[in-house]
């Protein structure tokens, strides 16, 4: 029996397809290779090329071997995006869960880890966020990952047969493997690594925040930690295991842009060169940080990776042969889709 991972092509999924198969799991791949690279997914594991809002394509995936559960990750992902094509992240990320739960129920495959956002919460009050806070999204992207973890409870209620949890993740960054690279346009890591690639000062944006340095606090959980919470719950899905319908993903801890910025220059050795602080860009809320007490208790999952190993391995794997082809390929296509 094997896991279907839709998005297993991309950042984050093909870290889970590495942790599944390393603990003896056969994993399928569905994905669109829109973000995403064949070349992430190891040999000997099948990736179905289409896209999870498909029935036909969703259909082939599971009907090509018996599949257990299914993890799901397929989507689009970035906020500021979103609010300029709000029916693209619509369609795939909502009518791509709606056709992925229709499928397992009329196949009978009843286990479904999904990966949702922190982007659900918006806003935040108090110190750090828990999983009963009000999800008061503040983007299409947070709207379509919360209408997600509603078809999913819905579903669960019509056919309780079905169990499942939401991941709620926080900053995912790092590189487990060397090959394994995020290649965000947006994200505050490989920015800095593309300033640095062009011999330029990284940007901060904004140091005027209502924080302690003035610069947004995030919580940052690495790739790796991240895809052991996947096996975690599958492992906690296959035993039979009552878990709640969503739990946060992250370290529990804030960390400020410019700590990230300062940590990423110190350990490339360039603090010489410094950055520039620039105005803020819009949406960037000031504080986002998540308590990891649920999940820690259910899951006995701890965070391992600090923040050294986390600007270590990215950066290793920024360096790594591919990464340079890899952009200018994602920047063609992004042109090309424009
Ligand atoms: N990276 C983060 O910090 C973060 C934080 C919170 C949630 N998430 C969620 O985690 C998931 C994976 O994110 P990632 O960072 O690995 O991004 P990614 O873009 O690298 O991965 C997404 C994968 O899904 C594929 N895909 C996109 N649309 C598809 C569709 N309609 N049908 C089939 N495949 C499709 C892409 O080709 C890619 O391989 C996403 O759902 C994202 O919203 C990510």
């Amino acid at each position: 029996m094997a896991w279907l991972l839709t998005g297993g092509a991309g950042y984050i999924g093909s870290h889970i397809v590495e942790a599944f198969r390393g603990a003896g799991r056969e994993v399928v791949v569905l994905d669109d290779l829109s973000s995403g690279f064949a070349e992430f997914v190891p040999d000997g594991v099948v990736v179905h090329e289409g896209r999870v809002e498909d029935p036909a394509a969703v259909a082939a995936a599971l009907d090509a071997q018996p599949v257990d559960g299914v993890v799901h990750l397929a989507g689009l992902k970035y906020a500021g995006e979103s609010v300029h094509v709000p029916l693209d992240f619509y369609r795939a990320n909502v009518e791509g869960t709606r056709v992925l739960l229709e499928a397992m129920a009329a196949r009978e495959i009843d286990r479904l880890v999904f990966s949702s956002s922190s982007a659900t919460y918006g806003t935040m009050e108090g110190e750090v966020v828990t999983e009963d806070a009000p999800q008061r999204p503040e983007s299409p992207y947070g709207e379509s990952k919360l209408v997600g973890e509603w078809l999913i409870r819905d579903q669960a209620r019509a056919r309780p047969a079905l169990r499942h949890t939401s991941l709620r993740y926080f900053n995912v960054v790092g590189s487990g493997s060397e090959h394994l690279v995020d290649h965000s346009p947006y994200n505050l890591f490989p920015l800095v690594f593309r300033a640095l690639a062009r011999g330029e000062r990284p940007k901060v944006f904004g140091d005027d925040y209502p924080t302690p340095d003035g610069t947004c606090i995030r919580d940052y959980v690495h790739v790796s930690d991240l895809a052991e919470a996947h096996l975690r719950a599958a492992v906690l899905l296959e035993e039979g295991r009552e878990l709640a319908p969503a739990y946060n993903v992250g370290r529990g801890e804030g960390v400020s842009v410019r700590q990230i910025v300062e940590t990423i220059l110190r350990a490339v050795g360039e603090e010489a060169l410094g950055y520039d602080v620039v105005p803020r860009r819009g949406g960037d809320p000031a504080r986002i940080v998540g308590s990891a007490r649920l999940i820690e208790r259910d899951f006995g999952w701890k965070p391992d990776l600090d923040l050294d190993a986390m600007v270590d391995g990215a950066w290793a794997a920024w360096n790594a042969p591919g990464t340079a082809e890899r952009e200018a390929r994602q920047d063609a296509a992004r042109a090309a889709r424009a």
